[in-house]
């Protein structure tokens, strides 16, 4: 099937912050413990108890924010057990995911430290549910007071001199669920004790997060706001509203027909549409809460299977396989992010190893990179340009997924083809500047200096799959008439990256045909393309 678009190059939506490719860790089956923390005496390679295969992969991704410790855990969480000799630190119970016991390993400097070797920004969720603003302004305090107090020096003395400069804080997760079972008035007046406690340390100004809706419930959202507002002479601080969308499947991951595959991807559409009705929500705020801009955010959101109950067993609750079709989901959410970039300020995939749509895979000493990491490395290409408009008659989840973004005179496009049976070539049409040609490829970083591009990771990974020509040939090339990109794609719909074949599923190369002002890419189904071009 063809299909063409429109890409308006000269028509800005919003500079594409990092932060909409952001990661999410919960203490959750084997996400913390074993997908990214494994101790100090473990057998598996470590950096100071952090698996080293995991944190290299972390790094690949460049994870620009992270969220922890939860998720519904964060309700349940005491920062204090966490912190001090690990000798020291209680056996508590996790009682909000199946009653394991917790022994405090990974607490609030091991999560400091892992995001300082990834160069993630730290995003710390407080407990409401079980909590209380005391311990939540504490836990700030011992973040980021710099010193000379009780709890400055208590951090100081284990080990960390320098403030962890946390600025993220979530009042609560899901407090209409797990957080507490709270109506939204009941949580309005909560959240507006807790922020009002939370304070500003050293140089660090605190960003406070609330929580927001269900997937798109705007009954939330409403009377979360009328009463935040209602009867108070100063409106407390707040500056995010985070809501959660997750994309529930009705199969096991690798067990997927394709009218499964489309309904589960269909729910994208309405992702995109509960993302401009909450920011329409939140642009409508009238006095005293409309004093300062809320940003909207979405902390989890990612693809939701059936599990199947001896893989858990084996791997921990909510582990799920990852495939092309998880490859494609990637893609349909970021691209949405991109075109949403102006109504959106952060967004958090469900999580980062092991459980859900993960990127990392772990088991004993091996760490397999999925199709969804795969996704997320092409698509940094956008982080930092800016989003422009494109003119689709399509719909994205049911049919043609794109997002464009433009750096001086390189234009970086993401397309994906949702379909599992029907390919496309797609024609994309420039209009407002002609296309020159392929952008040098891969060649450019759209990193902050230090970072390097996407580039390099991905001639390893193409090179661990034993496919280093495409990859190295891409890296090295300049501009041809012809442009080539990257594409992610496989025959069966429910291939993936296993332990024993764990590069089943690698970008390579694809052409990318450029003639007469506009460039054509061929793609089969359940595709992601990517490419650079040079205006
Ligand atoms: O990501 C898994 C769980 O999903 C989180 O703990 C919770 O916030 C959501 O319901």
């Amino acid at each position: 099937m063809k299909r063409t678009v429109v890409i308006r190059t000269d028509s800005a939506i919003a500079e594409i912050q990092r932060e909409l490719h952001g990661h999410f860790l919960e203490h959750l089956g084997t996400a913390t413990y074993d997908g990214i923390w494994v101790g100090r005496n473990s057998p598996v390679p470590g950096i100071d108890g952090l698996r080293r295969d995991a944190v290299a992969a972390l790094k690949e991704l460049s994870v620009p924010v992270l969220r922890w410790p939860g998720g519904c855990f964060a309700d349940n969480y005491h920062w204090r057990d966490g912190v001090g000799p690990a000798q020291h630190r209680p056996r508590t119970v996790n009682h909000t995911w199946g009653g394991m016991i917790e022994d405090n390993g990974f607490g609030t400097h091991e999560f400091i430290r892992l995001c300082s070797l990834i160069g993630a920004k730290p995003y710390l969720a407080g407990n409401v549910g079980s909590g209380s603003p005391a311990e939540l302004r504490d836990w700030v305090e011992y973040c980021n007071y710099p010193l000379g107090s009780t709890l400055a020096d208590e951090r100081i003395a284990n080990g960390a001199p320098i403030p962890f400069g946390v600025r993220y804080w979530g009042v609560g997760n899901e407090s209409w669920a797990c957080g507490g079972h709270q109506t939204a008035e009941e949580y309005a007046a909560l959240y507006a004790r807790f922020a009002t406690f939370v304070p500003t340390c050293g140089d660090t100004q605190p960003y406070l997060i609330a929580v927001g809706p269900n997937s798109n419930d705007t009954d939330w959202t409403r009377r979360f706001f009328t009463t935040l507002g209602r009867g108070r002479a100063y409106a407390p601080p707040i500056h995010g509203f985070s809501m959660h969308f997750y994309s529930w499947g009705k199969k096991r991951a690798t067990a997927y027909t394709p009218d499964a595959v489309r309904e589960q991807l269909a729910s994208f559409d309405d992702f995109e549409h509960a993302v401009k009705e909450q920011r329409a929500y939140l642009d409508a705020l009238t006095p005293p809460l409309n004093r300062g801009h809320i940003d909207l955010l979405v902390d989890e959101w990612g693809t939701w299977d059936v599990s199947d109950p001896a893989e858990e067993r084996e791997h921990g609750r909510f582990w799920q396989q990852n495939t092309i079709k998880d490859a494609v989901a990637a893609a349909l959410g970021l691209n949405l992010f991109h075109r949403q970039a102006d109504k959106l300020s952060m967004c958090n995939l469900a999580q980062v190893a092991n459980v859900l749509q993960a990127p990392l895979l772990t088991s004993g000493d091996r760490c397999v990179r999925t199709p969804t990491f795969h996704t997320f490395v092409l698509m940094r290409d956008h982080r930092n340009t800016t989003a422009v408009a494109v003119d689709s008659p399509y719909s994205p989840a049911q049919d043609l997924s794109v997002s464009a973004s433009r750096r001086e005179r390189t234009l970086v496009v993401t397309l994906a083809n949702p379909d599992p049976a029907e390919s496309k070539e797609v024609t994309l049409v420039l209009a407002g500047s002609a296309l020159a040609g392929a952008a040098p490829a891969y060649a450019m970083s759209t990193e902050p200096a230090g970072n390097a591009g996407p580039a390099s990771e991905l001639a390893a990974s193409a090179a661990r799959a034993g496919n280093a020509g495409p990859a190295s040939a891409l890296v090295a090339s300049t501009a041809p008439a012809g442009a080539r990109g990257w594409l992610i794609a496989h025959d069966d719909l429910n291939a993936c990256n296993t332990f024993d074949h764990p590069d089943t599923i690698t970008p390579r190369a694809v052409d990318v045909e450029v003639a007469h002002g506009t460039a054509t890419v061929r793609m089969p189904p359940m595709s992601v393309a990517h490419m650079r071009l040079q205006l």
